[in-house]
């Protein structure tokens, strides 16, 4: 890569990533040019897809130890907390003694839901990474956190990337929303650089969604009684956000069943360094995809109708 490769996490863009309790809430919109933060990845690894071998040989007894010891803190955690295809998927991943290797993983994972994984070095920019989503690849950075980053760390590491996304991979309707997802948001970009009758900020407002459903969304979820669980995986992978989301009596929780809800989901910008405040609980993996099945673009332009109105 010839230019510095900056982070920018969320609408607000100009502060660090990461909530109260360190967890990283990714969403992998880097963009070039002004540089807060290096990237961490080595990113000479690389191929033009921003894609890389897992460098596996690299890992010492020490990375392996952190993370059994983040898998086995977070493990520990999810019951009453995590929703229940998440509980049931978790075992997919595999031993929690050691990293895994991609490899491994992909054997099962592909078998499952034509998915796999591919290692990348950090963040990468949105267009390669919609593309990924979009061909059923998804990329786990592939070096982890340090030890002193055991509670907090800035920016995705493997340890999210895995724990957080992959066990759901293995669900069908999960993974055909990400896919769906994938393939929305090249459209969203293809809409906002329209030559003739552009669409401003699409890729913002799906990303919003985004936020709300795959990093930090919340279900009403049957297999748990109809009590509100956790599947975004922002909270999946967060030692102290994960409790807070269900069981504190300060957040919202808002519905995210209609087309209206969709709207103001897509409206709401959101916290990139602290805790939610506001969670969007949907019923069912059926109903995420049933909402978002449609097509956005009359959407985006309502959107930006209430924000011309607005302004
Ligand atoms: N259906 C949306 C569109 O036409 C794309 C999308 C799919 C968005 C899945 C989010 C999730 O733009
Ligand atoms: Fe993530």
């Amino acid at each position: 890569m010839n230019k510095p490769l900056s982070v920018i996490a969320g609408a607000q863009g100009d502060k660090p990533m990461g909530n109260a309790d360190g967890e990283r809430l990714d969403r992998r919109i880097p963009v070039y040019g002004e540089s807060q933060r290096p990237p961490r990845g080595d990113y000479s690894r690389a191929g033009s897809d921003y894609t890389c071998a897992q460098n596996y040989s690299a890992y010492t007894a020490e990375h392996h130890d952190l993370y059994r010891r983040l898998y086995a803190r977070q493990s520990a955690l999810l019951p009453g907390l995590a929703c229940s295809d998440f509980m049931a998927a978790l075992p997919h991943l595999g031993a929690s003694d050691a990293i895994p290797r991609f490899e491994d993983i992909n054997e099962r994972l592909f078998k499952a839901t034509g998915w796999q994984l591919v290692g990348v070095p950090g963040l990468i920019p949105e267009v390669p990474f919609f593309t990924l989503l979009a061909a059923r690849k998804f990329p786990v950075t592939d070096w982890i956190r340090t030890p002193a980053e055991f509670d907090y760390i800035v920016e995705p590491d493997i340890f999210h990337d895995l724990f957080g996304h992959v066990p759901l991979l293995f669900d069908a309707r999960y993974a055909n929303h990400i896919q769906a997802y994938g393939q929305g948001a090249l459209k969203a970009h293809a809409l906002e650089h329209d030559s003739v009758e552009p669409i401003p900020h699409a890729v913002e407002m799906l990303s919003r969604l985004y936020w709300y459903t795959i990093e930090f969304g919340l279900m009403r979820d049957a297999g748990a009684g109809g009590q509100v669980r956790a599947y975004g995986a922002g909270l999946l992978s967060s030692p102290g956000e994960l409790a807070h989301c269900v069981q504190s009596g300060d957040v919202r929780h808002i519905p995210l069943h209609s087309r209206d809800d969709l709207l103001r989901c897509m409206a709401s910008s959101y916290k990139i360094d602290s805790y939610q405040q506001q969670y969007f609980v949907i019923d069912s993996f059926d109903r995420l995809q049933s909402l978002t099945q449609p097509d956005f673009r009359p959407i985006y332009q309502a959107l930006n109708q209430r924000r011309d109105q607005a302004a």
